[in-house]
């Protein structure tokens, strides 16, 4: 079967992470999430978490410089020799040729782009509901994915936490920053004819079920090609 070199596209709180983990788990490839990265390096005052919190405090993106690097170092690895999935990455132009460009110089290339669409209403109403796992990034909401015991992850028993980029100022300049700098991609991947938009309105499970549908129609598709 060909191999899984997959991007996950969409706005901020289209559920790339509620997503992404479920296909983690189906798939059984490394998953790359670059949020989860950069948080975990601020967290623990790395350099690089040093460098890129005031960008996210702000909803605006770190430079391309900071975080090419650390995706290029993540493919370089061998879990990452069958496949992958990146969720967060690329979100500009430049971190598009990027990838390419590093991927090429593997004997490799995108095969799936997953664009998961919701309006910037429904971004607004679940990132004002969303509890993050202080510990390892598990994501619930407070409607429509609430935990079994508030303020608890249901995963690991961490405290659940809103996100400092969740507060409404910020998640407005995020969605500005998604239109002018991340939504160019989907023509960008539209040209290479690789991009499938799913709808991500839908409840979890359905858009799950989705996407499941499209990676596999999309497999059989390239299987057929070679
Ligand atoms: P990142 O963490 O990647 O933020 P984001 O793209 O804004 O995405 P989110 O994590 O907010 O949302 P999501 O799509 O994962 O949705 P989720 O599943 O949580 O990046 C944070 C910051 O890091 C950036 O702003 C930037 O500063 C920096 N950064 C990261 N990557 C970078 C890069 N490549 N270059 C430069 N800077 C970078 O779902 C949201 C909520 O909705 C949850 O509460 C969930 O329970 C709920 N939900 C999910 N699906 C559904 C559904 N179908 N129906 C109802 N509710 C749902």
């Amino acid at each position: 079967m060909a191999e899984l070199n997959l991007v996950l596209l969409g706005p901020p709180g289209s559920g790339k992470g509620t997503q992404g983990e479920r296909l983690n788990e189906d798939l059984r490839l490394p998953y790359y999430a670059t949020g989860d990265i950069l948080r975990a390096a601020v967290r623990d005052e790395t350099e690089l978490g040093r460098s890129a919190k005031r960008y996210m405090d702000a909803g605006d993106l770190v430079p391309d410089e900071v975080i090419v690097g650390v995706i290029a170092e993540a493919l370089d690895s061998d879990e990452a020799r069958d496949g992958f999935i990146l969720d967060g990455f690329p979100r500009t132009t430049p971190q598009a040729e990027a990838l390419d460009a590093k991927l090429a110089e593997l004997g490799r290339s995108v095969t799936a782009v997953l664009l998961i669409d919701v309006s910037d209403d429904e971004v607004v109403r679940r990132l004002g509901g969303r509890r993050t796992c202080a510990a390892n990034g598990h994501v619930f909401h407070v409607e429509f994915n609430p935990p079994e015991k508030e303020g608890v992850c249901d995963i690991d028993g961490a405290e659940l936490v809103v996100r400092d980029d969740d507060k409404p100022e910020v998640i407005r300049k995020r969605l500005d920053t998604y239109h002018e700098k991340t939504e160019p991609l989907i023509d960008y991947y539209d040209h290479r004819s690789v991009l499938r938009r799913v709808d991500g309105v839908a409840p979890p499970d359905q858009v799950t079920e989705e996407l499941r549908r499209t990676l596999a129609t999309m497999r059989l598709e390239q299987d057929e090609a070679v």
